[in-house]
């Protein structure tokens, strides 16, 4: 069970971990703030999910019945609001990152810092604020007008302490929406999030390859990040569950093109942008949709994007997939049939894989509290 965290109310806080130690020391300087909650090892603190509206967990990787890995894993899946911060001891950076691959919020090794954790709980907190209110709000109103975007976004700036950095963000004209979008995305599924930013990274490194202009660079790199935008809007998705290729995508699912891209048009965002996100499941052979374009018909952007997430599909290593290695991922994209992408930039885009593989395997996106 999970709470919407008021400002005005105490947030409820589990703490899970089988030291006395620092279960004491968390509890002394978490306790003026927060309702504790206590566990010792996984069994207990399920248990105790059943029962109590928990906000923050804070998690110790080594628990005496279950990895903690493996039990961050099944938190984040049946209760995916709940924020969680991962407390470990030294030598557990690896660890600790791989955390956050699956989700966790923030990490702080053992022996924590006072005023390090108090800051990290509270900018997790006031994040999760954040993701609270849009999640609510995409419950509510999933598609909406130009109006009732400007409402949002004056909503969710008063929810931006000037101390956070997206609030430095929010100022700058250009890429001032970000932060709330990247929020929108994690709101819905923060894997979801995770895979909008690999797609555009990949773009972005096409974009180098191409030499396309500046402007072109920055509209494939937002369409690439946005390009999955419309899922937001669709009731109950979740990206463990989404399906990769075009032919077996429920038809539910193809309504996410016209709805993201109506959703950049209503908040004036560059038409480009809403091109990319309209068309990256047409395919090269007519064989795509929603328009079944052709060739060259598809806008160049667009078919970079459509490359881009089929690969990141193919290889997302999220909970409740099975995903390919790199080379069977390229195996699958190289061999289309009939021909699915534009054969020179699939020639370019495997290249460029290749020589990324290493940074590739462990791109998430950075949790930005
Ligand atoms: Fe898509």
């Amino acid at each position: 069970m999970t709470t919407s965290s008021q400002p005005s109310t105490k947030p409820a806080v589990l703490i899970i971990d089988d030291e006395v130690g620092p279960r004491d020391a968390l509890k002394v300087v978490l306790g003026p703030f927060c309702t504790i909650h206590c566990a010792e090892n996984a069994r207990m603190a399920l248990e105790l999910l059943k029962t109590q509206s928990i906000d923050l967990i804070t998690l110790d990787l080594k628990l005496p019945d279950r990895p903690g890995l493996n039990l961050l894993q099944e938190i984040k899946l049946k209760y995916p609001e709940i924020e969680v911060v991962i407390v470990t001891g030294y030598g557990s950076l690896k660890s600790a990152m791989e955390g956050i691959r699956h989700a966790a919020a923030g990490y702080l090794l053992k022996p924590f810092n006072t005023h390090e954790l108090t800051t990290l709980i509270q900018q997790t907190f006031e994040k999760k604020r954040r993701l609270d209110f849009l999640r609510k709000y995409l419950r509510d109103s999933p598609e909406q007008g130009t109006h009732a975007w400007h409402t949002l976004q004056a909503k969710y700036r008063s929810l931006c302490p000037n101390s956070d950095p997206a609030a430095a963000i929010l100022s700058q004209d250009d890429m001032g929406l970000l932060p709330l979008l990247s929020d929108i995305l994690e709101a819905t599924d923060r894997q979801l999030l995770n895979h909008s930013s690999r797609v555009s990274f990949y773009a972005t490194l096409m974009a180098a390859r191409l030499h396309l202009s500046l402007a072109d660079q920055k509209i494939l790199a937002l369409g690439a990040f946005l390009h999955d935008i419309g899922k937001t809007s669709l009731p109950h998705y979740r990206f463990s569950d989404d399906q990769v290729l075009p032919s077996r995508e429920p038809v539910l699912c193809r309504e996410h093109l016209g709805k993201g891209a109506r959703m950049i048009e209503s908040l004036g965002l560059p038409a480009e942008v809403g091109q990319i996100i309209a068309a990256h499941h047409e395919r090269w052979d007519g064989q795509g949709y929603p328009h079944g374009l052709q060739g060259t018909e598809i806008p160049l952007l667009a078919r970079i994007v459509g490359m881009a997430q089929l690969f990141d599909h193919l290889t997302a290593d999220a909970p409740g997939r099975s995903p390919l290695s790199v080379e069977q991922a390229i195996q699958q994209i190289a061999n289309p049939s009939p021909m699915q992408f534009d054969p020179q930039l699939l020639e370019l885009f495997i290249d460029v894989v290749k020589e990324s593989t290493a940074s590739i395997s462990t791109m998430v996106a950075v949790p930005a509290a």
